[in-house]
């Protein structure tokens, strides 16, 4: 499309500040600078978004013999090893039961919930880390929905370095803030969204007060793009072929930005042509969807948001920062985005679970935008389509409490406890349905209502 501006185009000139083949490169006036001499995240002299780029792009016979996980690509990566935990090599499920429902060829889910804290972050955390040792800063910081809070928090412990977390107040879910409390980070909780909590900490980067690990640090995406190397590999090797389509959930934008670099870089070392290069399809939450209103009104740039809401929590971002390199990823791969309602997003949650994949709700976006585009029939029949789910389901339990079934109070007593089984089990189908439409209302408050109810009648 003509009217992208960012300049993702890979050339084969080595500019004089790369650093044993590595430099950085800014998308929107071509600026290179060396990687590591001092700490930067976005061009010096426009601002743009800059990205890492590599003299030798490796394709997919370099990564052969070289162990598991997200260092098994180092040839791809900056570092031949980072601060592991170890992270990546995750599960591509099958999920024959939702592969029917969506009626697709094929379906499979990379669950990058299988990570060491839960979540993708992870994957971008292990590469993020090492470079801030080579840049040698002693204080981390990231703005969070939780999910990198808790990425960052445990890499910076186990690197030795002091962690900040700024969190949106209310608004994290209640695994991320404990994993980021247990692996003593220093949480801030900000009045204020998660766009606010991140215009906070490019302060405090800007200042000198911290060294800043959101996707807006380019090197994070580096660590996240392998995502796409496992998933190009594992799904070659299962059918012969690269799958059509990848979905994910979208929130600042950052997987979908490392994907598509993962896709580019694939095609200028020759692994893949470009005809193979999978469609990449954003879905974000209704309440907060300026990705989607910006693929569907074609504009170049996202609106920022101010209000946005949505209990998919970690994807409740109203400016995603990574939009000019994500845009032209979903447009030039002939991709999509779509907005999905908190009720379907709850519906492919249990949808998922009900195949033994737990998420957590921003990851059910990628299974209920599948859904809406099949119905749409913008996807179709006949495609290979990997979903990806982001976050563990325990990540957020209240959610996965209201969206599930609820415990049943029962005697101490075997007898009475077969009773109910046999004769309350239609019962309790209906009971546990009308429970599960108050708790969808009232979230985890109703579960909590619903049981001191049931407790009471003892
Ligand atoms: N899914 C989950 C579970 C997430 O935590 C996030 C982002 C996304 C999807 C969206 O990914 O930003 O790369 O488009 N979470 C960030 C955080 C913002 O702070 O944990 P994206």
């Amino acid at each position: 499309m003509d009217t992208i501006m960012a300049d993702l185009e890979l050339t084969d000139d080595v500019p004089p500040a790369a650093d044993d083949g590595v430099w950085l490169a800014c998308i929107e006036c071509g600026e290179t600078f060396a990687p590591f001499d001092e700490v930067r995240y976005t061009c010096d002299h426009c601002e743009g978004l800059l990205e890492v780029r590599y003299a030798d792009l490796p394709t997919f016979d370099e990564f052969e013999g070289e162990g598991s996980g997200v260092w098994r690509y180092h040839a791809a990566l900056p570092f031949d090893v980072g601060v592991t935990l170890p992270e990546g090599d995750t599960p591509l499920h099958e999920v024959p039961r939702i592969e029917e429902s969506a009626g697709v060829d094929s379906l499979r889910v990379k669950h990058e919930g299988m990570n060491p804290t839960g979540s993708f972050k992870d994957r971008g955390m292990t590469v993020g880390v090492r470079v801030a040792q080579e840049v040698g800063v002693d204080r981390l910081a990231c703005a969070s929905t939780g999910n990198t809070s808790a990425a960052l928090a445990a890499y910076g412990a186990r690197a030795g370095l002091e962690t900040l977390v700024l969190l949106p107040a209310g608004k994290v879910a209640a695994g991320k803030i404990a994993q980021a409390a247990l692996h003593q980070a220093r949480i801030l909780e900000v009045d204020g969204n998660f766009d606010q909590c991140l215009d906070r900490v490019q302060d405090l980067a800007g200042r000198g007060e911290a060294y800043l690990l959101n996707s807006l640090n380019p090197f994070r995406l580096e660590g996240q793009k392998t995502i796409g190397l496992e998933i190009m590999e594992e799904h070659y090797a299962d059918y012969g072929e690269y799958p059509d389509r990848i979905v994910l959930p979208v929130g600042n934008a950052g997987n979908t930005a490392a994907l598509y670099k993962c896709f580019r870089e694939l095609v200028k070392s020759g692994a893949i042509t470009e005809d193979q290069v999978p469609k990449l399809t954003g879905a974000q939450a209704e309440g907060a969807a300026p990705m989607v209103e910006a693929i569907h009104e074609g504009l170049e740039e996202t609106n920022r948001w101010e209000d946005v809401e949505t209990r998919a929590t970690a994807i409740r971002i109203g400016n995603p920062v990574n939009a000019p390199k994500a845009l032209p990823g979903i447009r030039e791969t002939g991709g999509t985005a779509v907005a999905v309602s908190d009720e379907e997003i709850t519906e492919a949650q249990r949808e998922l679970a009900g195949e033994g994949v737990g998420v957590e709700p921003a990851s059910a976006a990628s299974i209920a935008g599948l859904h809406k585009l099949r119905e749409a029939g913008v996807v179709e029949d006949d495609e290979s389509v990997v979903c990806l789910t982001t976050g563990h389901m325990l990540k957020d339990p209240d959610a996965a409490a209201a969206a599930g079934a609820d415990p049943e109070p029962v005697p101490n007593d075997t007898d009475d406890i077969l009773a109910h089984i046999d004769d309350g089990s239609s019962v309790r189908r209906g009971a546990s349905k009308a429970a599960k439409s108050l708790a969808l209302v009232a979230g985890g408050l109703g579960v909590a209502y619903l049981l001191r109810k049931l407790r009471s009648k003892d």
